[in-house]
């Protein structure tokens, strides 16, 4: 019935700044084109509730937010006051792997007007996908440390791959180049020095690649890869990586469009059985946060690929156009691109020209 119950978590730091601008975009957007939200909002997931109640989340947070239909997420941290680790694996880590989010899909977008850091390049010259592995790889529980605090101490974390893991984020991956024109898939790997998991991955793909004929594929290890990222970003259309490399892939990408404030993530779990998540790459940015102006675009922009996932693409498509329209006038943009603008600024002015 076009009607969604979304969960609102804005975290902290700039979360809290951006978060109400992409509500001001969703409420544009259902006006004009008739799909209803209702928000609920949870104060859980930040650094603020864990300095009250010692844990990140309520133990009931999977019955609080497990039967909306998405979640809409700011930022977590606030490393002065609570350890990164304990305050990312309490909440964010926790929902992409309870919530089986496997796929961490990135997009990055040179916008028409937005000057690039790289020399020569035009929009349609970078313009593809980062699919992330979101739920195991590098980042995995199977570790530890033994002898602590002794000349003997050792500390281990087990990259942890397996089959299913692996082939369910290289299907999504083959299947969306598959749509798009290109129809290229770009594979991160680093078999030569990572012996075990990495050639795993690598046959994976090979395997995977047979089953998808129509699609061009091709491999770098993660180093030149990076290179080729900020040499030749035209060279690229959908590129699959694990979770470690498709972190760092996915803060290049967009630095290599102008800022990692536009940049925008789906977190998705494309069986349904669970909500996904929707959430800008960035984080908390204790080093802007409070001063108000936080670039806007990449929770607006998640709140476009929210709306893609719901099936409102009329609306997610309005959305991209509306940033573009806005972050074409130099003085709408936000500092982080040179402008002037504070984030309510640019976030009212996407949400006008959705009217
Ligand atoms: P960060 O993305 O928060 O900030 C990196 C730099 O980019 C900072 O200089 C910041 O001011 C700038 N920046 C980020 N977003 C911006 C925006 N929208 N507009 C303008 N400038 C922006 O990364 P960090 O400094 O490594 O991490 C800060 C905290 O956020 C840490 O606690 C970290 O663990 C957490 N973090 C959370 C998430 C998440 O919730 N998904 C993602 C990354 C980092
Ligand atoms: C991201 C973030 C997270 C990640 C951190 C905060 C745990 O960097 O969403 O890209 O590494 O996945
Ligand atoms: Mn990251």
């Amino acid at each position: 019935d076009r009607s969604y119950r979304i969960a609102v978590i804005p975290g902290d730091g700039i979360g809290k700044e951006v978060v109400p601008e992409g509500l001001r975009v969703l409420q544009a957007v259902s006006a004009r084109y008739g799909c209803r939200f209702r928000f609920d909002d949870f104060d859980f997931a930040s650094c603020d509730y864990y300095l009250r109640h010692g844990k990140m989340m309520p133990d009931d947070w999977k019955a609080l937010i497990g039967g909306h239909d998405a979640i809409f997420f700011g930022a977590v941290g606030w490393p002065e006051a609570v350890p990164d680790h304990v305050s990312l694996w309490g909440s964010l880590i926790q929902f992409r792997r309870e919530f089986d989010q496997y796929v961490n899909l990135r997009p990055v977008k040179l916008m028409p007007g937005v000057p690039c850091p790289l020399a020569g390049r035009k929009p349609g010259d970078i313009d593809f996908y980062v699919v992330r592995e979101n739920t195991e790889g590098e980042y995995s529980s199977i570790g530890g440390r033994i002898f602590p605090g002794t000349e003997r101490e050792v500390v281990m974390q087990e990259t942890v791959m397996t089959r299913v893991g692996v082939d369910r984020i290289l299907k999504f991956a083959f299947e969306l180049a598959e749509r798009r024109e290109k129809k290229h898939l770009t594979s991160a790997t680093k078999s030569n020095g990572i012996s075990i998991t990495m050639p795993y991955w690598d046959e994976r793909v090979e395997a995977m690649a047979a089953g998808y004929p129509a699609v061009r594929w091709d491999k770098y290890h993660i180093d030149i890869l990076a290179a080729h990222f900020v040499q030749h970003p035209d060279w690229f259309d959908v590129v699959v990586a694990s979770n470690l490399f498709g972190d760092i892939l996915s803060d290049l990408g967009p630095a290599c469009t102008g800022t990692i404030g536009i940049a925008p993530a789906g977190n998705i779990n494309p069986d349904r059985k669970f909500p996904s998540l929707f959430e800008p790459v960035h984080g908390s940015a204790p080093d802007i946060a409070g001063k108000g102006i936080a670039n806007p675009v990449g929770q607006i922009w998640s709140a476009a690929l929210m709306l893609d996932h719901l099936g409102e693409t009329d609306a997610a498509a309005a959305i991209v156009a509306a940033i573009e329209t806005v972050l074409a006038q130099p003085h709408l943009r936000t500092p982080d691109l040179g402008g002037p603008a504070d984030t309510v600024t640019c976030g009212r002015a996407i949400a006008d020209a959705l009217r």
